[in-house]
């Protein structure tokens, strides 16, 4: 790949890591005076809402988790989560039960095809990390983007959290797409992606899966493609669709294009003005809408512990 390939989607040049910041800063003027970002608290119902950063994720109050929810509060955190994107609860000593139904509100709940289950509860996936397995959630993704209908979004606890370090980042990808430039919307506009759950593949091998069993999954879940930039079904708003862990190439274009393009893509999320960074305590919860999202789970913490129990709720084919 040349320099000017690089060039056209933004590579390493100096030029083009000014010009990315000068538009960075210009969409986050543009954002404060059209008011766009959240960044004042809010309370309806009871319930209120502190943003974390301006871009993304808020602190939610006077609602817990183990309380059956009537329509008006369920709406009001439904509407905080579209707004937000991402809604933090602390002190949520809940049972698994609970856990469940909290979620169960928002939708009917997924079964991953691929992730160990707790027992007796076919929707909860413990996610433990300690010595013997280090943490490995540490890379941009969407959920399931492998899926035909990925998630709506995932309610995520931990039950043991470290001394320090295990703290889960998210980026808002409405930011994402709206920062980027003219150029590469253009390039992007009407494109389509495909995604596989190569990295779930490699596990499945580790773990001894035969050939057949392998077979099987690939029959179940074929390669699928969504639109680089989605639209988001409740909120209309366009945000960028592809992730470096599922997304393996752009429908109808040469890897020598599409990989320096995913690559600039990818990065996106990447970028500090469009995250918020939260710091668990035990029993604390998130809950991220997935459609316009990514998360990285900082792996930080090794040889500690981290335990985390996570529900996820179905979602749809994205447009
Ligand atoms: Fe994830």
């Amino acid at each position: 790949m040349s320099d000017a390939a690089f060039g056209a989607v933004e590579g390493n040049s100096q030029s083009a890591a000014f010009k990315a910041q000068g538009r960075i800063a210009a969409l986050v003027r543009q954002r404060a005076e059209a008011k766009a970002w959240s960044e004042a608290a809010s309370e309806k119902e009871g319930i209120a809402f502190t943003p974390l950063s301006p871009a993304i994720g808020a602190e939610v109050s006077g609602v817990h988790l183990s309380e059956p929810l009537d329509e008006a509060r369920k709406a009001v955190l439904y509407d905080g989560l579209l707004e937000h994107k991402v809604l933090f609860f602390r002190d949520q000593d809940i049972t698994t039960d609970q856990h469940i139904a909290f979620a169960r509100r928002f939708g009917t709940l997924e079964k991953h095809p691929f992730a160990a289950v707790k027992e007796g509860y076919p929707e909860v996936i413990p996610i433990t990390h300690d010595a013997e397995n280090p943490g490995r959630e540490n890379a941009w993704h969407s959920d399931v983007t492998w899926r035909k209908e990925p998630s709506l979004g995932s309610i995520l606890r931990l039950l043991e959290v470290p001394e320090t370090g295990g703290d889960t980042l998210f980026a808002d990808m409405y930011a994402a797409y709206d920062g980027l430039s003219d150029e590469v919307k253009e390039k992007i506009e009407g494109r389509v992606a495909i995604h596989d759950f190569a990295v779930f593949r490699e596990r499945l091998k580790k773990r001894g899966a035969s050939e057949a069993e392998i077979e099987a999954f690939n029959r179940e879940y074929p390669r699928v493609e969504h639109p680089i930039v989605r639209t988001h079904p409740d909120t209309g708003r366009r945000g960028l669709y592809v992730n470096v862990a599922f997304t393996e190439a752009i429908r109808d274009m040469d890897d020598l294009e599409a990989q320096p393009l995913l690559r600039h893509l990818y990065g996106q999320a990447a970028i500090p003005e469009y995250q918020c960074r939260f710091r668990w305590r035990r029993n604390s919860v998130a809950f991220w809408d997935n459609r316009c999202t990514q998360h990285y789970a900082a792996a930080d913490y090794w040889p500690r512990r981290r335990v985390a129990e996570r529900v996820t709720i179905e979602g749809d084919a994205p447009y």
